[in-house]
């Protein structure tokens, strides 16, 4: 009997077992998607662009989600905001405090107020932002600590306003790529509970690529387990996921970090959002994580 590489590095670090936590997601069915204007590299308004098809790829990140037993709220999509199909730059939601969102650019400031209206109507607590900040675009929580984004959108007096309105500690990075505008085209949040431990953490993902010098130092000294994606897997929205700590909402087209999710013992489930990519967005950009009082 003869043993692979592969199974005796296996059998040396068991990958760990991964625990599916209960998650409450806000979406907003693409109903008024197009491109058409330009705010990222990937908007091309010249391009066609299929409603229809926007429609059902989105309607089963929505099925998908819920066949595996997490919540989905939605908001009603506005007429002339196309990109409000992006809920993740609708706020940031942690213990029942939404702070609202102000965009950098004026095409998508018109879905700043129905973000918030809807986080109150919900019970909510509002805070309204003043420094210029697109939400769970750019913020993205692990453990106890922020993740904070800038570069692109939002700004760096942000990341102060956040740690103020949420009392934790924020760590900023600088986006370099300008494919890669918001921290949450770069950084996947795979477990922020880091999992039950053992040798093997990975509870992030990251594109090393996107990031300036000081902040890859950063990444790699905090998270020293962090999977590493690839520029091929980066390049097709790979790390433009949610996870529930086990199942990892994955673009089909990121083979590369699907291996290595499997490896580290998550169970990649493959959503294709192609049209929505059109737009610049993905999975993550879809999907606005609701955090109640703990
Ligand atoms: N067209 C949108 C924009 O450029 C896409 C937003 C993607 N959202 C995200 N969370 N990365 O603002």
């Amino acid at each position: 009997m003869s043993t692979s590489p592969e199974s005796t590095a296996a059998a040396a670090h068991p990958a760990p077992e991964r625990i599916a936590q209960h998650r409450r997601y806000l979406m907003c069915r693409p109903e008024h998607f197009t491109v058409s204007y330009t705010i990222n590299p990937w908007m091309e308004p010249q391009n066609p662009t299929d409603t229809a098809t926007a429609l059902a790829q989105w309607q089963t990140l929505y099925d998908t989600y819920v066949a595996l037993g997490h919540d989905v709220e939605l908001i009603d999509p506005v007429p002339g905001l196309p990109d409000m199909v992006y809920t993740a730059n609708g706020g940031f939601v942690i213990d029942g405090t939404a702070l609202g969102v102000r965009f950098r650019v004026e095409e998508r400031r018109g879905e700043e107020r129905p973000f918030m209206d809807w986080f109150a109507r919900h019970g909510l607590e509002v805070v309204e932002p003043v420094e210029i900040q697109e939400g769970e675009g750019d913020f993205l929580l692990v453990g106890d600590v922020i993740l904070a984004g800038t570069g692109f959108r939002s700004v760096g007096d942000s990341h102060r306003e956040v740690a103020e309105v949420f009392g934790r500690e924020v760590v900023s990075l600088r986006l370099i790529d300008p494919r890669f505008y918001h921290l949450d085209t770069a950084i996947s949040v795979l477990d922020p509970v880091e999992g039950p431990g053992g040798v093997e953490k990975a509870n992030i993902a990251y594109l090393p690529t996107a990031f300036d010098d000081e902040s890859r130092r950063i990444l790699a000294e905090r998270y020293p387990d962090a999977i590493l994606v690839s520029d091929a897997d980066g390049a097709v929205f790979g790390l433009n996921s949610a996870s529930d700590g086990r199942n990892v909402f994955v673009s089909p087209r990121a083979t590369g970090f699907q291996a290595q999710l499997r490896e580290r013992g998550y169970n990649p489930v493959l959503v294709d959002l192609s049209e929505l990519l059109l737009g610049g967005g993905g999975i993550k950009c879809c999907t606005l994580e609701l955090r109640g009082k703990s």
